[in-house]
């Protein structure tokens, strides 16, 4: 991965022929430069279109998959299925699959390893909830969820962190610079190789104070990278503002 990075969660967002216009759009508008520092991460049914528009320019991640290499799991996605389509990255623990569909610390955990060990990267998702920030549990709710990591071994290499407060998601609600600091600030101390990216609500006209943090490798985006202009400001800000 290049950073800073710039990572679109399209969410289950999309048709094909919505993305093939977002990525004609793209790729017209930014500098092939800028483009190695962006990421799409699409639903599952536009992966190849998008794959085939963006032809290597762009990094493509999925948005989960399953650890088996194949077997009788309906409704899953292997990594090999993936790597057939391009993909170059997973999103792994995102808060919605955590919190709306229950995905538990031990599936979440597997996940991970079978998208590391299959050679794909890993964007792993952590954050806390409101009521865990309310009452003092953020860094012991993070730290349940980075469990998994030093088990990874050599491995670790293939991960990037994405630090996502679930208040913060899809709510207009961003984290305070202090809030994002004090998080990313553990975070590198913790695992210091890491890059670690922002996730939550991040804007054209807040992510200048974001990504002028040290602690800030770049952002996860989801609403806002759906609409192309709005995601092109984002891109530009951070790659002026790190100095790109
Ligand atoms: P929003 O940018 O819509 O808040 O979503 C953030 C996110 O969940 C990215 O993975």
């Amino acid at each position: 991965m290049k950073y800073p990075l710039l990572a679109a969660n399209w969410k289950m967002n999309m048709t094909r022929d919505q993305a093939r216009t977002f990525c004609r759009d793209l790729t017209a508008k930014l500098d092939p430069a800028s483009l190695s520092h962006v990421l799409i991460a699409p639903p599952y049914t536009a992966i190849e279109t998008v794959a085939s528009c963006l032809s290597g320019s762009v990094r493509i991640a999925a948005q989960n998959c399953h650890f088996a290499p194949n077997g009788a799991f309906t409704g899953e996605i292997s990594t090999g299925m993936l790597i057939d389509l391009g993909v170059n990255a997973v999103i792994i623990g995102h808060s919605e699959r955590r919190h709306v569909f229950h995905e538990s610390q031990d599936l979440v955990t597997h996940r991970l390893r079978g998208v590391v060990e299959s050679g794909l990267h890993a964007i792993y998702c952590v954050g806390e909830t409101l009521e865990e920030r309310e009452s003092g549990r953020t860094f012991d709710v993070l730290e349940a969820q980075l469990e998994p990591l030093p088990n990874l071994g050599s491995a670790l290499d293939k991960v990037t962190l994405a630090y996502e407060p679930v208040w913060a998601i899809g709510t207009g609600k961003v984290a305070s610079v202090e809030q994002i600091a004090e998080v990313h600030g553990r975070l590198k101390e913790r695992f210091s190789s890491l890059a670690v990216l922002y996730g939550g609500s991040v804007k054209s006209d807040n992510i200048r104070s974001i990504a002028s943090l040290s602690s800030v490798d770049g952002a996860l985006i989801g609403g806002a990278s759906l609409k192309v202009d709005e995601f092109l400001a984002i891109i530009r800000e951070t790659l002026i503002v790190k100095g790109v």
